[in-house]
Parts: structure tokens; C-alpha cells; sequence
């Protein structure tokens, strides 16, 4: 499988608990490289944007919502077969039904509060 990249994004959840070195180890120690980050605070526009493809889902608005709410951290993660890697130790989107030593898994507090995409 060859080298590849995907973006990643750590959530306000996540900066408000002040978790971002604790995940990015966790994307180390799954033979991730974060090749680049930056902490930034998304406008309405851009999370709309973002996450278009959800914008039928009762969620939506929440969601949007919850995404400029606090600083979120944007990193392109390298690896092999990077998109699977990252899957894998992100865990199930919802943190109920994630694996312990997974992310989502550890820090998750529920489906709109999952600490990555
Ligand atoms: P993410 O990986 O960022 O992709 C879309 C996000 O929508 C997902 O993680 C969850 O945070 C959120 N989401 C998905 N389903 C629900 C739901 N039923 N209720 C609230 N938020 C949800």
C-alpha cells in the first residue's frame, strides 16, 4: 500500500479539554505523520460548507454550529494507506460504540461531541 495523505480535523471538544498533544500522539503511535497543522477558529460559512453533505440531516444546524464554537486544529496526516489509518484509530463515529484505545473510543463524549473527523 502506498504513501498517502488525509485531512484531519481535531474539534472544539477537543481544544476546549485541551486534548490536542494527547490525539496527536495517538496518530503517531498508529504510524501516522502530521505532516501539517494549524489551530484556527472555522467561520459559519466555512463549517457549512464543510460539512454540506449533511445538510438534509436533523443535525446539520447543531452540528455547523458546534464546529465555530471553539478553535478546531486542521492537519494533513501521512501514511500508509493514511485514510484507513486514520479510520482506524479515530474509531466509531459514534463514541459509545468505539473500541477503548481509540480516540473517539478514550475521549468521545457522544455522536455530536467525538472529539476528531
Ligand atoms: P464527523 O466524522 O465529523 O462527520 C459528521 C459528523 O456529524 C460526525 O462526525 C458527528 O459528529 C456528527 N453526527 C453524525 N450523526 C449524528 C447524530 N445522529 N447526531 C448528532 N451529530 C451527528
Amino acid at each position: 500500500m502506498a504513501v498517502s495523505r488525509t485531512l484531519s480535523i481535531i474539534k472544539p471538544d477537543a481544544t476546549n479539554r485541551n486534548l490536542t498533544g494527547k490525539i496527536n500522539a495517538m496518530f503517531e503511535d498508529a504510524g501516522l505523520r502530521i505532516v501539517a497543522q494549524k489551530r484556527l477558529h472555522l467561520s459559519k460559512a466555512q463549517a457549512g460548507k464543510f460539512y454540506e453533505v449533511h445538510a438534509e440531516r436533523p443535525f446539520y444546524d447543531e452540528l455547523c454550529e458546534f464546529m465555530c464554537s471553539a478553535p478546531v486544529v486542521v492537519q494533513v496526516l501521512e501514511g500508509e494507506d493514511a485514510v484507513t489509518a486514520n479510520r482506524t484509530v479515530m474509531g466509531a463515529t459514534n463514541p459509545a460504540e468505539a473500541d477503548a484505545g481509540t480516540i473517539r473510543g478514550d475521549y468521545g463524549l457522544e455522536k455530536g461531541r467525538n472529539i476528531c473527523h
